[in-house]
C-alpha cells in the first residue's frame, strides 16, 4: 500500500466532501513539482489553481515570511503594520490603484468590490452586471454574481441586485446597462468558466461604457492577475484601466490574502466601519506578497518566460489538436490554458496524474486548464505535452 492512501482514507472520514478530490496527498512541493507521500514526482500544471506562480516554497517568500514570523505573526487593523503598508505601496507603485483594502481570499476581495460599488453609487444604483460563465467566489453575494447556474444550485433565495449578460458582447453589456446600474464586474479573461479569453477591445470597450454612464469599471483579477496572463495585471494586455480590481491567488504563492484595488475616488466609498477583516492584511501574509511582488518585479525573466512558455504551450496544445479529434478548442492568454474536449475531461485528468502531471478542470467539466508556474521550463512544456497527448489518447480509444 502507498503511503498516500491511509491519509486519504483518514480525509474521506473527516472532512467534509465538498471537493472532487484527486487521489493525491502531496507532501511538498518544490519549484514546479510536487512529491507525494511515497516520494513520487509530479510535474505541477495546476499550481494550486494559479496559487504558487513563483513555484513551491520559492526562496525569497520562505524567507520572508519565516523572518517574520519570528517578529510578529497578527496585527489588528486597529494599528498599523509595516509589512500591510509596504504592500500596499508596491500595488499603487505597480497598477492604476491609488489605495488597497487587504481581505483573505478572492472570494472576500469580490465580496469588498460589490460593497464598494453599493456604497460609491448610492441606494437607487444598487445593480452589478457580470457575465455568463464568470465565476467570483463561494460566499451568497459572489455566488449571486457568478455566471454559472451550477455554483448556484440549491442556494436560494440568493442576495438581489446581479445581472448576466454573454462575455465578449458589448452590444449586451450596452444594453443591460439602466439607472439602476452601480458597476461591470468582469474578469480579463474567464478562468473557472471554461478559460475565455475577450476579444481585442472588449475590455476598452467596458471602460467606454463605463465612462458614458458612469458606473464603475471592476476586474475580477484573482486568476489572471500578478503575472499570469503574461503581463503583472491582466487588464495592461488590452490597456483597458478598471476603477477596481480584486486580487487574490497569485499574490501571495500561497500565503492566503486577497486585495482590492481601488482609484482615490472609488475608494472614498469605503469609510471607517463601512468594512473589515480581523486577518486581512496580517504581516505574516503581506510579507510574504512583498515578496512576490518584489520577485516579479526585479527579475524581468518570469513575465518573459510566462509569455515564452505560454506561446510554447499554446502551440504545442494546438499542434495536438490536428493529431488528436477529441480535442475541439485550444484558448488562453500567457500561462493560463485550456484545451476544450469533446465530452467529460476528468478521465484525462486522472490519466495525466497517472503518468505524473496535475491538470485541473473546468467549465462544464469539458476544458482542461494549464496554469503552471511562471517558472516552468521547455523541458517541463514538452513532457506535460507528451504526457497530455499520451492521457488524450488513452481516454479515446
Ligand atoms: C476569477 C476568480 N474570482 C474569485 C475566485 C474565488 O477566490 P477564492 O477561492 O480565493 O475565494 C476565484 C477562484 O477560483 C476566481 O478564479
Amino acid at each position: 500500500m502507498s503511503k498516500s492512501e491511509p491519509i486519504i482514507a483518514r480525509g474521506n472520514k473527516v472532512l467534509f466532501g465538498n471537493y472532487a478530490r484527486f487521489p493525491l496527498a502531496i507532501k511538498k512541493g518544490r519549484d514546479c513539482r510536487v512529491f507525494d507521500w511515497d516520494g513520487r514526482a509530479y510535474l505541477d500544471f495546476v499550481a494550486g489553481v494559479a496559487v504558487t506562480s513563483l513555484g513551491h516554497c520559492h526562496p525569497k517568500v520562505t524567507v520572508a515570511v519565516q523572518k517574520q514570523a519570528q517578529r510578529l505573526v497578527h496585527c489588528s487593523n486597529l494599528y498599523y503594520n509595516e509589512p500591510q503598508v509596504a504592500l500596499a505601496e508596491a500595488l499603487v507603485a505597480s497598477s492604476f490603484g491609488d489605495r488597497v483594502f487587504f481581505c483573505n481570499s478572492g472570494a472576500e476581495a469580490n465580496e469588498a468590490a460589490i460593497k464598494l460599488a453599493r456604497k460609491a453609487m448610492g441606494p437607487s444604483r444598487f445593480e452589478i452586471i457580470t457575465v455568463r460563465r464568470s465565476f467570483h467566489g463561494r460566499t451568497l453575494t459572489t455566488v449571486a454574481a457568478t455566471g454559472q447556474d451550477k455554483v448556484k444550485e440549491g442556494f436560494n433565495p440568493l442576495p438581489p441586485g446581479f445581472i448576466h449578460v454573454p462575455f465578449d458582447d458589448l452590444d449586451a453589456m450596452a444594453a443591460a446597462i439602466g439607472p439602476q446600474t452601480a458597476a461591470i464586474l468582469v474578469e480579463p479573461v474567464l478562468g473557472e468558466g471554461g478559460v475565455y479569453p475577450p476579444s481585442a477591445g472588449y475590455l476598452k470597450g467596458l471602460r467606454a461604457l463605463c465612462d458614458r454612464h458612469g458606473i464603475l469599471l471592476m476586474f475580477d483579477e484573482v486568476q489572471t492577475g500578478v503575472g499570469r496572463c503574461g503581463t503583472l495585471w491582466g487588464y495592461q494586455h488590452d490597456g483597458a484601466v478598471p476603477d477596481v480590481m480584486a486580487l487574490a491567488k497569485g499574490l501571495g504563492n500561497g500565503m492566503p490574502i486577497g486585495a482590492l484595488v481601488a482609484t482615490e475616488a472609488a475608494a472614498k466609498a469605503l469609510g471607517p466601519g463601512t468594512h473589515g477583516s480581523t486577518f486581512g492584511g496580517g504581516p505574516l501574509a503581506c510579507a510574504g506578497a512583498l515578496a512576490v511582488l518584489q520577485t516579479i518585479q526585479d527579475d524581468p525573466w518570469l513575465l518573459e518566460n510566462t509569455r515564452a512558455m505560454g506561446a510554447k504551450l499554446m502551440a504545442g496544445l494546438t499542434a495536438l489538436k490536428a493529431r488528436q479529434r477529441r480535442i475541439i478548442d485550444v484558448r488562453g492568454r500567457g500561462l493560463l490554458l485550456g484545451v476544450h474536449l469533446d465530452g467529460p475531461a476528468r478521465p484525462v485528468a486522472e490519466a495525466c496524474l497517472t503518468r505524473g502531471l496535475l491538470v485541473s478542470l473546468v467549465g462544464g467539466g469539458e476544458t482542461v486548464r494549464f496554469s503552471p508556474p511562471l517558472t516552468v521550463r521547455e523541458a517541463d512544456v514538452d513532457d506535460a505535452l507528451a504526457i497530455f497527448e499520451k492521457a488524450v489518447a488513452e481516454t479515446a480509444a
